[in-house]
């Protein structure tokens, strides 16, 4: 089946975040919306068929996870990654960021630092500091318009602070987001092995978010931190969903992957009353998304890619003081607005209220992505291009 990702689907009154939000967060009706991460496209047909035959049923009591679910996603990450994975490691959540939320309760104290790789999705920050714990930030190095990790520097923030009395903070987590949003990076094996030898040294948990890894949009290759060593396997938690894939994100069904039996019934406990069972629709529509979906994706994939082309091809020609960092990964591009010399308000001032077009201002991912802001291609092409001229005549007017 041929899909149509040209089409123009209204989604004003729908209570949809990005587009019925528009005058509430970016103070105006007229601010075209390319922010939040969902996709302004038609779900695959089979997920709409099978939502429909659940629907059909008309019960919709308490749910559990069924055996034909879970072997969706054992086969879904074996036919991907060539990784096996055991049923039972699987924990459905409503969503990564629950998950992420309930982990850092799960494997460490108040006080303890937990480390994230600034510019980095901004809800990590909050988990970490929600939960009591400090933030240390391993900050990513920009070199040649590339983002790069900084594994000296990941060196240092795991290693004790002998000066402290009369205890060092201890740091036994790391979040890792791969591929990572807002920059676009699809970890490569090499950086992943070495980042994680790091962390193991120090017997550290890494919670891997990989909401993403389906998203590729070059020749790059998605490794899951865990199918490095049976080791990494042992120390991971591995945050997988259909949500930003297959545009389901409104559905809250993800599935959290933890090979050690240990970490899996701490995790379970620290979510237990707080992060609720999964949907039953949500569930129903990742089986449907991971088995019958990938005629879809291909087409979406096809979609994305030319849409980035645009968007490169755009800014090169036509607002070459804007850079782009090219994604690898996930539909965002994060757009460096450094030479307009604007500090953040000015710059976020200048987008929503000359540009019109609401973006995701980079400093709310961390103090290093000041000067940039993310923006999300999952739309129609000629939704992006309209996007573009708006901010191609904001520039050239100042
Ligand atoms: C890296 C990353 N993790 C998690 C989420 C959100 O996950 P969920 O809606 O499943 O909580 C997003 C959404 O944009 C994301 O980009």
């Amino acid at each position: 089946m041929k899909y149509n990702f040209d089409k123009v689907i209204n989604r004003k009154g729908t209570s949809s975040w990005k587009w019925d939000t528009t005058e509430l967060i970016f103070g105006s009706d007229d601010v075209l919306p390319m922010w939040v991460a969902d996709m302004d496209f038609l779900v695959a047909k089979p997920i709409i068929d099978a939502l429909k035959k659940r629907i059909d049923h008309g019960v919709f009591g308490y749910t559990m996870p069924w055996n034909s679910l879970t072997s969706a996603v054992v086969d879904r990450v074996q036919q991907k990654y060539n990784w096996k994975i055991k049923p039972e490691w699987i924990v459905f959540t409503p969503g990564v960021i629950p998950a992420i939320y309930s982990a850092i309760k799960a494997f460490t104290h108040p006080g303890d630092d937990v480390i994230l790789q600034g510019p980095v999705y901004y809800p990590f920050w909050n988990a970490i500091r929600d939960n009591g714990c400090n933030i240390s930030n391993n900050q990513l190095k920009l070199i040649n318009n590339h983002y790069e990790m900084d594994f000296e520097d990941l060196k240092k923030k795991f290693a004790p602070h002998p000066e402290m009395i009369p205890s060092p903070p201890r740091t036994r987590l790391m979040i890792l987001c791969n591929p990572h949003n807002p920059v676009g990076r699809v970890w490569s094996k090499k950086e992943l092995k070495k980042a994680g030898e790091i962390a193991l040294k120090h017997d550290a948990i890494v919670i891997s978010d990989e909401i993403h890894c389906e998203l590729l949009l070059t020749n790059s290759t998605h490794t899951p931190f865990a199918t490095i060593s049976k080791e990494f396997e042992q120390h991971s938690i591995t945050c997988m969903a259909p949500s930003k894939t297959f545009n389901l994100a409104g559905l809250e069904a993800s599935s959290i992957i933890i090979p050690n039996e240990d970490l899996r019934n701490k995790f379970n406990i620290a979510k237990e009353g707080i992060t609720p069972d999964t949907n039953v629709l949500g569930l129903v529509a990742l089986e449907a998304a991971y088995r019958y979906g990938n005629e879809w994706l291909s087409q979406l994939l096809d979609y994305l890619r030319k849409n980035l082309e645009f968007l490169m091809k755009y800014f090169e020609e036509k607002i070459p003081q804007v850079k782009v960092i090219k994604p690898e990964g996930t539909y965002l591009a994060w757009l460096d607005f450094r030479k307009l010399g604007m500090d953040n308000e000015k710059l976020s001032a200048f987008l929503r209220r000359k540009a019109k077009v609401g973006l995701d201002d980079g400093y709310l991912f961390g103090s290093s992505g000041s000067g940039f802001e993310r923006i999300n291609i999952a739309c129609p092409r000629s939704i992006l291009e309209e996007g573009l001229k708006r901010i191609e005549k904001a520039v050239n007017s100042l």
